[in-house]
């Protein structure tokens, strides 16, 4: 593959925002920063210079999977678990609202502690200010997610991880494929705005697997794609693994774009965890959505899916003050709206 073929490819996306698995393969293996450029440019294209803010709270730590890569996994028992309660997370997302944040997103580890409905009067009490609710709170049945779309909940994030059903099952024991795959379509047909996305460098993964996991992006029609990239953390079984390639993570946040030309896309912790500045590399390489964590330090330095991650330090003045600052030097600005996946009338 040349320099030319990969412009060529380039500018037959940017007209009809296709590609097929050997040209998303190619572009993985050797998009440099034409790649990172198109993307961009497409992103400006279709949003504007806008990023979404998420106030993000992370509420329990506590998780009843073993996922082989996660620091929160059942097993850790050098986890320090906590759990907040009903009125800490309604006061939350009250700060968030004040704060001006149009969006909160509520994640945490799979913890059967809260019930639905228990869930349902959460969402209730936070819907009483105008704020879109994101839900991050795993694998549930239809019956359930109807309860909680009912509630208030607007949108859902369940990674996939990976669209290998091999290595799906070896990292996630007793986890089926199949049942992931039946929530997001679940969520889909509720009509939750739907965030997926794939976990970049587990061992084992190759590129043929990421390049279908962009073509199922794709295929599912998802609203939001988070790309983290792989952190090995000591607690689990892929504490000796090595890191994912940030560069190749950012490729594939490119690659996402360059096909799904209006959705939303983090730029992950993990990226600026891993990177100095990677947070600002994705915002520039197709990203157009920052989370930024609202809760106290005590509760942040605890959810340790990875070791280090980034800004758990800083209170949520500093985290702004410092995105402020990164993002005008490149002309961006933070987006006073709630960053709804508006699905352009531009043609795709
Ligand atoms: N490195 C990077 N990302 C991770 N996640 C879990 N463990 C790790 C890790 N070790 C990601 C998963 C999950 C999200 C909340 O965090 O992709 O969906």
């Amino acid at each position: 593959m040349t320099k030319k073929m990969i412009k060529n490819i380039l500018q037959q996306v940017e007209a009809n925002h296709t590609l097929d698995k050997s040209e998303i393969i190619s572009l993985l293996r050797i998009g440099g920063n034409e790649l990172l450029n198109a993307a961009n440019d497409i992103r400006k294209t279709y949003l504007g210079n806008e990023i979404y803010l998420r106030a993000l709270v992370e509420f329990s730590n506590y998780c009843c999977r073993t996922c082989y890569y996660c620091g929160l996994r059942a097993e850790n028992k050098n986890a320090q678990r906590y759990r907040m309660t009903e009125d800490e997370i309604v006061s939350l997302a009250e700060k968030a609202y004040n704060r001006g944040f149009k969006t909160i997103v509520l994640q945490s580890g799979e913890d059967l502690h809260y019930s639905i409905d228990e869930y349902c009067r959460i969402i209730e009490k936070i819907k009483k200010n105008d704020i879109a609710i994101t839900l991050s709170i795993g694998e549930k049945s239809f019956g359930e997610y109807k309860q909680l779309k009912s509630a208030g909940a607007d949108r859902y994030l369940l990674r996939i991880e990976t669209t290998n059903k091999d290595l799906y099952e070896k990292y996630h024991p007793n986890m089926s494929y199949e049942n992931r795959l039946r929530c997001l379509e679940d969520l889909k047909s509720l009509g939750y705005e739907v965030g997926t996305g794939s976990l970049i460098g587990l061992e084992g993964q190759t590129i043929e697997m990421i390049a279908d996991d962009i073509m199922f992006f794709k295929r599912i029609n998802a609203d939001m794609i988070g790309l983290g990239v792989f952190i090995p953390h000591p607690q689990t079984p892929l504490g000796q693994s090595s890191a994912g390639d940030f560069d190749l993570a950012l490729r594939a946040v490119a690659i996402t774009r360059l096909i799904l030309p209006d959705i939303n896309i983090p730029a992950t912790t993990a990226m600026e965890t891993i990177r100095k500045n990677g947070r600002l590399a994705a915002l520039l390489s197709g990203a157009n959505v920052v989370m930024l964590n609202i809760a106290d330090e005590f509760y942040k330095t605890k959810y340790n899916i990875y070791p280090d991650k980034s800004g758990i330090n800083q209170n949520l003045d500093e985290m702004l003050a410092e995105l402020e600052t990164s993002i005008k030097p490149i002309g961006y600005k933070i987006s006073d709206s709630k960053g709804s996946h508006l699905v352009s009338n531009k043609k795709t």
